[in-house]
């Protein structure tokens, strides 16, 4: 038996108790986590803002160390410490040979399932589902293989979990998706988690103004931290226009769009200048649409992408990302400000909603 938070309803809260958690199956393996970050992707679940299967565990930002192993598992042994992935790339698909891995098709067409379609987590009769696989709001859990991605030097736990989704996310964006020069500037919309994390990506390859956008004077105080120079509070001043200013009147040459709804992609959008990329990474409610000039677009030779996982191969991003926190170039340490217990999961997202600055992690 392992505790964990379930899913049963959207719109309520999660239930912490004990489930089943079969032996893991050949290609996979067992993990006893360490720590799970509070990521606002699992809330777009339990708000039903996006479709899920039903009862399930969610958590998909997490480290741990592997507990055991099932047959033919090569990669990993038991003792290791790991950072998990959620998209378990299956190195044969298209999208995995034409250097998208983060977007397998295998991974996403098997869902909340492990690759043989079925869970090892049940509550006697009842199924339950493993969100990204990693399904990390529990003790213990199984994956398959793919999901984790090994580490040479031993780091924190709850430092490893961010390099598991708000990192890679953050950072990718910027130099993978995006591609930020030197001395550029850069408006980055929601100074959350994953925010931070690309203020913190437009600081390390030398960008010139970084101007945080936030609703909350908090957020915007604690993005100094992080690399931000200019500050602008989207909840009394128009962000377009404020941006606009700042750059000279010429709008941002990298926008970033990080809490996830039509008006802050269009904002990204109308704030950027000319040969400008719009970089979209938050994920807006199920079927939102954001209106665009196809003028503007075209006059002003705009880019519009989106990015997920910060569009790099996990096994690839997470090493390197561990050796840019271990060289001091990431300042994660300041990044996690508030430590919960599996049992207080559902105060942890509630302080994400009141908006408290920085991550929250469970450790276990
Ligand atoms: N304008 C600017 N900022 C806003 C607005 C707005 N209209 N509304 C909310 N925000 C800010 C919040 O105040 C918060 O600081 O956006 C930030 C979102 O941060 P978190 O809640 O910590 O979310 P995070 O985990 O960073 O995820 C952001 O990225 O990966 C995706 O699914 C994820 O869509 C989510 C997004
Ligand atoms: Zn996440």
């Amino acid at each position: 038996m392992v505790k964990a938070a379930v899913l049963y309803e959207t719109k309520s809260p999660l239930v912490v108790e004990e489930l089943e958690l079969d032996d893991p199956k050949a290609g996979e393996v067992l993990v006893k986590i360490g720590a799970a970050g509070i990521c606002r992707s699992d809330r777009h679940f339990m708000h039903g803002d996006a479709p899920i299967g039903l009862p399930v565990v969610l958590g998909h930002e997490g480290a741990g160390t592997i507990e055991k192993v099932g047959p033919g598992v090569t990669s990993v042994r038991p003792g290791q410490q790991v950072i998990l992935t959620f998209v378990a790339s299956c190195g044969r698909c298209k999208s995995c040979l034409t250097g998208a891995s983060n977007l397998c098709d295998t991974h996403a067409a098997a869902g909340s399932f492990m690759f043989d379609g079925t869970t090892r987590l049940h509550k006697g009769d009842t199924r339950i589902l493993h969100f990204g696989k990693t399904a990390c709001f529990a003790e213990y859990s199984v994956m398959p293989e793919a999901a984790v991605v090994p580490i040479d030097t031993p780091i924190g736990m709850d430092i490893a979990a961010l390099i598991g989704c708000c990192v890679p996310t953050g950072v990718g964006a910027v130099t993978t998706s995006a591609q930020v020069t030197p001395g550029s500037t850069v408006a980055v919309i929601g100074c959350g988690g994953v925010g931070l994390n690309v203020i913190m990506g437009a600081a390390l390859v030398n960008a010139g103004k970084i101007i945080a956008v936030d609703i909350r004077e908090s957020q915007l105080e604690f993005a100094m931290k992080f690399g931000a120079t200019h500050t602008v509070n989207a909840s009394d001043q128009d962000p377009v226009a404020r941006v606009r200013e700042l750059t000279g009147g010429k709008g941002a040459d990298f926008t970033f769009e990080v809490f996830g709804s039509a008006d802050t992609t269009k904002a990204a959008y109308d704030m950027a200048g000319k040969r400008s990329t719009v970089t979209i990474v938050g994920i807006a409610p199920w079927g939102a649409e954001a209106g665009i000039n196809a003028v503007d677009i075209v006059r002003n030779e705009k880019t519009m992408r989106g990015t997920y996982y910060g569009s790099t191969p996990a096994r690839v991003e997470m090493p390197k990302l561990v050796d840019m926190y271990l060289a001091g170039k990431l300042n994660l340490d300041d990044l996690v400000v508030r430590q919960y217990s599996l049992d207080d999961i559902n105060v942890a997202y509630d302080d994400m909603d009141k908006g408290e600055v920085g991550r929250g992690v469970i450790m276990f």
